[in-house]
């Protein structure tokens, strides 16, 4: 017998012992203390499951789940009830944004910060960021791209209840090429094998055999979700944001490795045939998108992609972060895709492509996300269908249907309100009055749940 089996037989005979002189008192089996119950009355309901608004709705919720949605003429609402009144307000889904960085701030932008930045300045950053994101009505984020592994940590963190956020769908660091969007360019290069030891290993990849070790080994610390780069950036040194990076055969084995552990891929794209590339190569969403033509475009019909466009972000750009900043280079990058990402991005949604709502948030001040909806009715939504490409169909790309997205029964109780109808103004969302994440309220401003 090894040593190891020799101290396990010794932990089953102790154990045993154990039972014999303190044996369980026999008790019937408890039934389970029954749920918490509240009843929220909604004047007016989008449920997202379709584009129309419904008028005086009862939610019941029960626990951290809603168990039914009816008339409030069919609903029996005991005297001594919890009761949220929500009568006056509109009531939506909790919104979704499938593209944020929880670690980032956006009022510092020299590339050296990179350099100074911590793991610990890192967490900090993601405590504040996941309250404001929450408070801002957006209860689920897909963070896609941090240090490893800063969102499964702070997934967890949030998920035990320890920190106040939004729920997490965390990927790892983004997978670039040497020298691509994700790197360290313009350092020397002492400075930059040293900054960087543990993204070496999960995110600096060339060649099918690293892809598919950096995507296994990031699997295995917890990832949901895998981000490669596949084209350069706006943000970055030295690369080209039409510039393809990574190669369609580098691509298939990202998709083919991650999808084989259940994980979907998103793709950071902004160039014409790098678009095109990830889409054949089975990507689930192209993120920015900025420079896609008519083929990429049916490509992704096609293909049934979604389109993560980042429409907000070019305001900020070209303001705060010049004031913050932002070199010139990256100063001349966003000129040159910030109009052009709009108005294809009026295309796509005119030709039908699936939307989800995604605004790199971190980019710009967490809590703003609500700003992109305005862009995404100006270039070519009604705002019903901007606000389900933010619930019901972020929900989808994120792969968390069952739970989020909609208000039906058997959801969590992610809910938010506004005070205005956000069908007639969406601009209406960026001011929310109240919030509820399973079933537990996190913002009351008018003292609905009182
Ligand atoms: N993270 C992106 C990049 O660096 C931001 C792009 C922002 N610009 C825009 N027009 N969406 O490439």
């Amino acid at each position: 017998m090894s040593q190891i089996q020799s101290v396990v037989v010794r932990a089953a005979a102790a154990a045993c012992a154990f039972a014999v002189l303190h044996p369980v008192a026999q008790s019937q089996p408890k039934a389970p203390a029954p749920l918490p119950v509240v009843y929220v009355k909604a004047g007016h309901l989008f449920d997202a499951t379709s584009d129309n608004l419904r008028d005086n709705v009862v939610l019941v919720i029960e626990g951290e789940r809603i168990s039914k949605v009816a008339p409030a003429g069919e609903v029996k609402i005991p005297a001594d009830a919890k009761v949220v009144d929500l009568s006056k307000s509109y009531v939506l889904p909790g919104l979704i944004d499938c593209h944020t960085h929880l670690e980032a701030r956006s009022d510092k932008y020299d590339p050296i910060n990179e350099v100074k930045q911590t793991p610990f300045m890192g967490g900090f950053n993601g405590v504040v960021n996941a309250a404001h994101t929450l408070q801002a009505g957006f209860t689920s984020v897909r963070d896609v791209g941090s240090s490893p592994f800063f969102a499964v940590d702070l997934r967890r963190y949030i998920d035990e209840g320890f920190i106040p956020g939004p729920r997490v769908v965390a990927s790892g660091p983004a997978l670039s090429i040497t020298g691509g969007h994700g790197d360290m360019n313009g350092f020397a290069p002492s400075v930059s094998n040293m900054m960087y030891p543990a993204e070496k290993d999960f995110a600096i990849v060339d060649g099918p055999d690293e892809i598919r070790h950096a995507i296994r080994a990031q699997v295995k610390y917890g990832v949901d979700v895998i981000k490669i780069l596949a084209t350069g950036g706006v943000l970055s040194q030295g690369d080209k944001p039409g510039a393809e990076q990574f190669t369609y055969e580098e691509m298939k084995v990202a998709v083919e490795t991650a999808h084989a552990a259940g994980r979907k891929v998103a793709a950071h794209a902004h160039g014409t045939q790098g678009i095109k590339d990830a889409v054949r190569a089975g990507v689930d969403s192209i993120e920015h998108g900025s420079l896609v033509d008519a083929e990429g475009i049916q490509l992704m019909k096609q293909h049934g992609t979604y389109l993560v466009a980042d429409i907000y972000n070019d305001d900020y750009i070209l303001g705060k972060a010049v004031e913050f900043g932002l070199p010139q280079e990256n100063v001349d990058k966003e000129r040159m895709v910030g109009r052009l990402q709009r108005e294809n991005f009026q295309k796509a949604v005119e030709a039908g492509v699936k939307i989800a709502f995604g605004t790199d948030a971190g980019v710009y001040p967490h809590g703003d996300n609500a700003k992109q909806f305005h862009y995404m009715v100006k270039f070519g939504m009604t705002p019903a269908g901007a606000i389900r490409a933010a619930t019901q169909s972020a929900a989808d790309l994120i792969d968390r249907s069952k739970d989020v997205g909609t208000l039906e029964p058997g959801k969590y109780a992610d809910l938010i309100a506004v005070t205005a109808n956000p069908l007639a103004k969406v601009e209406t969302l960026e001011h929310v009055s109240f919030v509820m994440k399973g079933g537990k309220v996190y913002k009351d401003e008018a003292g609905a749940a009182k």
